[in-house]
């Protein structure tokens, strides 16, 4: 699937963009089903979750059973100071995580892909496990910023494998909050881990290298239907969304098999529901 130009870029910069990877159909049918899950979820319960005295335990209890489940994650920015929606629920959840690539068929059959397979494979996860997936609004107006960070810190393992696919959705531009990432910045350490033991979550850090700044980062702009694959040692960032037009994206989290994973991991998986490669 990969040529060794390709294999060479990615070992080189640490990311590579396929484009046209998915067609127009394939992602029709991700956005029309994330769209029924949107419109099927019920923001009442979570919304109180903004009005408890509680609200950073509720909200981490809400994030952490999302593990290996399907919820959906709203904006930041999604409320006005009385709790209210700004714009309509479609238009205001930031987020869906984390198991849609196992539970839910319309995804699942996107993520399970013999061609993804064999990207995956050609860069260097021989025996895949596919750990999460999110699908990524960045709603206009409020899409939030994501701020620099290495995916390794969440699925860390020994030695580092996990590897990043990124779906285009839409064309994601300068003005829609893209990609920023740090060629060859995979090369650096890893600054954070982001632990959890049993219900309790923390980030460690464990190296004072600065984070890119313009200076060494690029945007990444990519037309909907491109994969981004980029490994889990690379720094990237996305901007806030205050553009006009959303930049939906999907992405999917694997490890090596090979590679020992990290019992404090966030997301971790018994017998009744194994881990899982891409076919
Ligand atoms: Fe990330």
């Amino acid at each position: 699937m990969l040529n060794p130009d390709q294999r060479a870029q990615f070992e080189r910069d640490g990311y590579l963009v396929i484009p046209a990877f998915k067609s127009a159909d394939e992602i029709a049918r991700v956005r029309a089903r994330a769209a029924e899950i949107v419109n099927d979820f019920d923001p009442t319960q979570h919304r109180s979750i903004f009005t408890t005295r509680d609200q950073l335990a509720a909200t981490d209890d809400y994030f952490l059973r999302s593990d290996n489940t399907i919820r959906c994650f709203f904006e930041e920015e999604a409320f006005d100071e009385h709790g209210q929606l700004r714009q309509d629920k479609s238009l205001s959840i930031n987020k869906i995580g984390h198991a849609l690539h196992d539970l839910d068929p319309v995804f699942e059959n996107f993520s399970r892909d013999p061609k993804l397979a064999q990207v995956a494979r050609n860069l260097g996860l021989k025996d895949a496990q596919v750990w999460q997936s999110m699908y990524i609004f960045k709603q206009p107006g409020i899409g939030g910023e994501v701020g620099w960070h290495q995916d390794a810190s969440f699925f860390e393992t020994d030695p580092i494998t996990v590897t990043t696919f990124w779906f285009a959705l839409e064309d994601a531009t300068l003005d829609n909050g893209c990609l920023w990432v740090q060629p060859g910045g995979h090369r650096g350490p890893m600054r954070e881990r982001f632990v959890r033991s049993g219900d309790d979550i923390k980030m460690e850090k464990l190296d004072s290298t600065p984070w890119p700044d313009s200076s060494s980062a690029i945007p990444l702009e990519a037309t909907a239907g491109s994969l981004v694959c980029f490994h889990g040692l690379l720094p990237h960032y996305s901007a806030p969304n205050r553009s006009a037009v959303s930049r939906h994206a999907y992405t999917l989290h694997a490890t090596d098999a090979s590679a020992e994973y990290s019992p404090l991991n966030w997301i971790q998986r018994d017998a009744s529901f194994p881990v899982r490669g891409f076919i």
